[in-house]
């Protein structure tokens, strides 16, 4: 099933394998127990990981399973202060929907390529997994318009939202970034909240020993890199750096030597 998605599409299997593999230690950091039956539809990987150095591939397994439970904080801590739609850019296989307990009255939006949102409610109605928020998958190109459809689906711009773009900015181009991020703020009322990595993954990341040929980050345009938080406080945004390894180490894991973070942003 998995050689008929695109290579991009096929990264949101890659983050499914990792979380699969996360869901069975005894000190995990999440649960996801959606990621398992994921991982075995995607069968084997698009890009192969074997090109990738050991240094790379334990960055890239910490880089996801920190985020994965900072980012389900974050969503967990906007809704708790009222943002009552989530919306997910570039949601993958991401169960949040289903594995996290949200407040009542929250609506999550997930934005993806056609083929992952088909792929993912494939699974989803094999495993017969129920929602436990108001759900609704918008197939979008996050590099076209995608905020009309968005809104077709029923999302409501004068509703204080919680974005978040989990693994997606470092598959655009910095123009495509820069026009997806005007596009959020556009529809972001104050109080509104983002979240994502810093940017500077790509150059973080593949200083490890990445670049192979096959390898994933042979498909990292880089989003907009350093500029993404400057660039986000030009728009409107109050922005804060949290790093990788101080999360890390706060949950209990040996930080990488990656110095890559993640940005959490207010909207004034
Ligand atoms: C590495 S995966 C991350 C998925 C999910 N956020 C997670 O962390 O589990 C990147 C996702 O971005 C999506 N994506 C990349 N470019 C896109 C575009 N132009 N339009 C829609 N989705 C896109 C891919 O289809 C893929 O599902």
């Amino acid at each position: 099933m998995n050689d008929k998605l695109s290579p991009v599409a096929a990264t949101s299997v890659g983050v499914a394998r990792i979380r699969a593999r996360e869901s069975t230690r005894a000190d995990r950091l999440f649960e996801d127990p959606f990621a398992a039956a994921f991982a075995a539809a995607g069968g084997d990987p698009a890009v192969s990981s074997s090109t990738h150095s050991e240094r790379l591939r334990i960055a890239l397994y910490v880089q996801v399973v920190v985020r994965t439970r900072f980012y389900d904080e974050e969503l967990l801590a906007a809704t708790a202060a009222g943002c009552r739609q989530v919306v997910l850019l570039g949601a993958g296989l991401d169960a949040r929907a289903f594995r996290l307990s949200w407040p009542d009255g929250v609506r999550m939006f997930e934005l993806d390529q056609p083929e992952v949102v088909e792929f993912k409610d494939r699974v989803l109605a094999e495993v017969a997994a129920a929602p436990r928020c108001a759900r609704t998958v918008v197939p979008v190109d996050l590099c076209a318009d995608w905020s009309t459809p968005l809104r077709r689906a029923g999302f409501d711009p004068a509703v204080p939202t919680a974005w978040l773009a989990e693994g997606l900015l470092v598959y655009l181009d910095a123009a495509d970034a820069a026009q997806l991020l005007s596009t959020v703020t556009a529809a972001s009322t104050a109080g509104s909240r983002l979240v994502t990595e810093a940017g500077h993954a790509k150059t973080d990341l593949a200083a490890l020993g990445a670049d192979s040929a096959g390898g994933v980050t042979s498909l990292w345009r880089g989003g907009l890199g350093a500029d993404l938080a400057p660039y986000l406080r030009d728009e409107g945004w109050d922005v804060e750096e949290v790093r990788l390894a101080d999360l890390a180490a706060a949950y209990g894991r040996p930080a990488p030597a990656a110095t890559a973070g993640f940005l959490t942003a207010v909207r004034r």
